[in-house]
């Protein structure tokens, strides 16, 4: 029987890497972007049925919740976020740049997992949460982007409070995963990775995590990452 994902924030980028690769290995993908007018790469894969959402919208979320009642899955990868301007700073950033920042990156996911949570295969199932090693409060701080690091460590946060509130009774695996440093929009054209490469790693991560609960924070090649 054919495995099941739901990615959350597939137009571009990594989200759209994660939906070719998966449909690639024979998987069923739903894959979510904001617009369906401008995702006219991820209608190209075979196999991959496309919703809208907008990862900060709760109604929107719940809809989609309903909408997959009674679908199985055995992995949601929530994708979606944003950098903001690369200097965002404690001390530039506005009110407005804080709450759209950490609303997207660290707020929305861990909600929607919430909801999405009675949809998971509560035995094999892994949430990924798209993290970034720039949220290690460890080694992110001087990598750069502060303001966003800060809303990665919020998520990594946030995500072992969702982990601990899971309690007994369930054996899916989360996973914090940092995709390396990839050439998105997001990652710029002087870094080092493809988005196949990046992809490829993270999809084996999930395929290796499954059945084997807790919580982790590894990079695309299983790295374990420093909280
Ligand atoms: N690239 C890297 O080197 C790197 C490194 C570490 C972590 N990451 C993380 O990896 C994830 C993907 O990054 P990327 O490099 O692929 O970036 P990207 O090319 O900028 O793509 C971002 C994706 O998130 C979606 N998105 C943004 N806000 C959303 C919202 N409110 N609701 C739903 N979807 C939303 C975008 O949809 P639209 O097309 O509608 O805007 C797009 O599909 C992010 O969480 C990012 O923080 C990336």
């Amino acid at each position: 029987m054919p495995k099941t994902a739901l990615i959350i924030g597939a137009s571009r980028g990594l989200g759209l890497g994660l939906a070719k690769q998966l449909a690639s290995e024979g998987w069923q993908v739903i894959a979510t972007v904001r617009d369906p007018q401008r995702a006219d790469e991820l209608k190209t894969i075979a196999g991959v049925r496309i919703d809208a959402l907008d990862i900060n919208d709760g109604d929107c979320v719940e809809a989609l919740a309903q909408r997959l009642s009674g679908t199985m899955l055995d992995l949601l990868f929530i994708n979606a976020g944003i950098s903001g301007s690369r200097q965002l700073s404690a001390i530039n950033a506005t009110a407005e740049d804080v709450s759209k920042l950490f609303m997207t990156n660290a707020v929305a996911p861990v909600r929607l997992a919430k909801h999405m949570l009675p949809l998971v295969d509560p035995q094999t199932g892994v949430i990924t949460f798209m993290s970034s090693i720039m949220g290690s409060v460890e080694t992110g701080p001087g990598m750069g982007m502060p303001l966003y690091g800060a809303s990665k460590a919020a998520l990594n946060h946030l995500t072992r409070s969702f982990v601990a509130e899971l309690g007994e009774g369930t054996s899916l695996t989360v996973l914090s995963m940092h995709p390396g440093w990839v050439r998105t929009d997001m990652g710029g054209e002087e870094a080092p990775l493809d988005i196949e490469t990046s992809c490829r790693g993270m999809v084996e991560q999930v395929k290796r995590a499954a059945g084997q609960g807790g919580h982790r924070f590894i990079d695309y090649q299983g790295e374990q990452l420093p909280w």
